[in-house]
């Protein structure tokens, strides 16, 4: 009753599955880029906090990162494909605009603390985006271990922004608020 129907709708799904499965390729050669870059600015960052805390917090995320970046090459591996990086562009400004926040804020000062934080969470935030997208998409095109692989990455994602808020909230925004310019 409905073959001619199926048919032709079974050819437009086979044709949206591999567009899907472009699209995922491709967001996942946009996070490995991403987290390679990261990995560069990160130690910058660490030095440049003033806090043990905040530095122990970047630090801590840099050991992560880079098992991270292992875990995307094992994503690409489970799917068949290349590990290969793209540019993120996104990803690029959110390490300039850290890197310009350094320049702009007093060495040894807690603002530069509060706006380093403040850089490291739109990056955690752009991650959690990334990673919760990658994570759905693997689940629908069926690709079950790149999935959970995708998920324990977005879980330390978003362990990395708690501390953050933790650290901001504990003590270096309200000290910084003394500081002047
Ligand atoms: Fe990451």
């Amino acid at each position: 009753m409905k073959t001619t129907k199926s048919k032709s709708t079974s050819a437009a799904q086979g044709v949206e599955e591999s567009a899907l499965k472009e699209l995922f390729i491709d967001e996942l050669k946009d996070i490995l880029w991403a987290e390679k870059h990261l990995m560069k600015a990160l130690p910058k960052m660490a030095k440049g906090a003033t806090s043990e805390e905040l530095r122990g917090c970047i630090e801590q995320h840099l050991t992560e990162t880079e098992n991270q970046v292992t875990r995307l090459e094992r994503v690409f591996e489970s799917i068949g494909q290349k590990a290969t990086g793209k540019k993120c562009e996104a990803m690029a400004g959110l390490v300039e605009e850290g890197q310009s926040i350094m320049e702009d804020t007093e060495k040894g000062s807690l603002t530069r603390d509060a706006g380093i934080i403040s850089a490291s969470q739109k990056i955690e935030h752009y991650e959690i985006a990334s990673y919760g997208t990658l994570k759905t998409l693997a689940g629908v095109l069926g690709f079950s271990e790149a999935a959970s692989l995708l998920e324990e990455t977005l879980i330390e994602e978003k362990n990395a922004d708690v501390l953050l808020t933790k650290i901001a909230e504990g003590f270096v925004n309200e000290s910084a608020k003394a500081e002047q310019k």
